[in-house]
């Protein structure tokens, strides 16, 4: 199209200038996509890098028997047997759930390994205090649960503390408590077990009679399991309660100080000295801390025993609406407690391709605990060949 001017405008319909137009865009249309394409190659190389460093404990078999050879230890019978006093943490209504545990893992400990004491540890059942179908419910669960103590005897009903989350540390509190109803003298370790955690007691106890023989429970402080970190503390500002809502779900003053080790939910064990000296705190360790920090609680017990009286550790207060103050919190106890950590975690670790990538793996010959186990699961590993003969029967 010519102006009056003479000049020439383009117009779109113009054979050469579509022409023109169109290889312009081509050309830009290919650096780009030769852009995107190398972002993208860029992206894939650094996921399979990621994925190829994370993922090796999630990738291969879940059971590693055959590939390796069993170690001595595991055959070696022990002089005298561990003597544990171990509490499952389990949910009220859980009575399947406590039925296989019974029957996969604690029927037919070896009494010349471990001599174990157990005992389910269950709140009350939420709702029981209200009315109707809830409260119906609930006590028909009641009914069942007492029945079911009639004929096993292993069960702790604590009726100050509705079986919810919020109130987990409360039980597992409670349970060391019980641990710690006879003397340190007449057992070696408080045990705590999740109930979607699978034993093999007999080799748990050779395990550390002999992979960690320099071991003293009734004479030293220690705690055994598989570590992670925080840096959490506690102080015990809430009062226990029999209370349900709001006020039963208070949590306890917390504050920030230096990092810690703590048994991440698979299970732990306290040595008996240890135990003796946690409860004889008083006022009470902090024991009012919501889940998931209710594991997080036991390192940072034995950390306050040793850092609160330690000078140059630092603590200050979360930082929220206010600027971080810096705060002394009390001791629990005049004088400051050093313990022994054991942090296994060939020992005690999470079913392959479950929970962390840094606490899952196969199991073998060396696993003592596995966690993220279902029901069906803990019945076929305990009929295995390789596992089935550490029983009695
Ligand atoms: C707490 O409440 C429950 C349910 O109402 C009751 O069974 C229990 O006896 C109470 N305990 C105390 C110490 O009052
Ligand atoms: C625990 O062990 C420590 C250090 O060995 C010791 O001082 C303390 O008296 C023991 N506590 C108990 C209750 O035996």
């Amino acid at each position: 199209m010519y102006s009056t001017n003479g000049q020439y405008h383009a117009i779109p319909t113009d054979p050469e200038c579509h022409q023109r137009k169109h290889s312009l865009f081509q050309s830009l249309e290919r650096t780009l996509l030769l852009r995107i394409f190398a972002f993208f190659f860029l992206i894939i190389i650094v996921v399979i890098f990621i994925v190829c460093r994370v993922a090796s404990p999630l990738l291969g078999p879940a059971f590693l028997f055959d590939a390796i050879p069993k170690p001595l230890y595991i055959d070696t019978p022990i002089d005298r047997p561990l003597v544990i006093r171990l509490a499952i943490i389990c949910r009220v209504d859980a009575f399947e759930r406590r039925e296989t545990i019974r029957a996969a893992v604690l029927d037919g400990v070896p009494q010349g390994d471990v001599r174990l004491e157990y005992k389910f540890f269950v709140g009350r059942v939420k709702g029981l205090d209200g009315y109707g179908e809830t409260a119906m419910e609930g006590t028909r669960t009641m009914r069942r649960i007492t029945r079911e103590n009639e004929v096993h005897g292993d069960i702790v009903v604590l009726h100050d503390i509705e079986d919810v989350p919020e109130r987990i540390s409360e039980k597992r509190f409670a349970a060391l408590r019980w641990a710690n109803s006879v003397s340190y003298e007449e057992y070696d370790y408080a045990m705590t077990m999740d109930s979607d955690t699978f034993c093999r007691f007999r080799t748990l106890a050779r395990r550390i009679r002999y992979m960690y023989s320099n071991l003293k429970p009734r004479e030293e402080p220690i705690l055994i399991g598989s570590m992670s970190k925080k840096d959490v503390y506690w102080q015990n500002t809430v009062r226990d309660t029999n209370a349900t809502g709001i006020k039963a779900k208070e949590e306890d003053l917390w504050v920030k100080g230096p990092v810690y080790p703590y048994p991440v939910g698979i299970g732990y064990m306290l040595s008996s000295n240890l135990t003796a000296t946690i409860m004889n705190a008083d006022p009470a360790v902090p024991h009012h801390i919501h889940y998931p920090y209710d594991d997080v609680m036991i390192g940072s017990w034995i950390a306050a025993l040793k850092d609160l009286h330690n000078p140059s550790s630092v603590f200050q207060t979360l930082s929220g609406k206010f600027a971080p103050e810096q705060v002394s919190p009390t001791p629990y106890l005049p004088y400051a407690i050093s313990t022994k950590i054991v942090d296994d975690k060939i020992g005690w670790h999470d079913y392959k391709g479950r929970g962390s990538v840094r606490t899952a793996h196969a199991i073998g010959w060396d696993t003592a605990c596995v966690h993220r186990i279902s029901l069906a699961e803990m019945v076929a590993f305990r009929g295995m060949e390789e596992v089935k003969m550490e029983w009695d029967y």
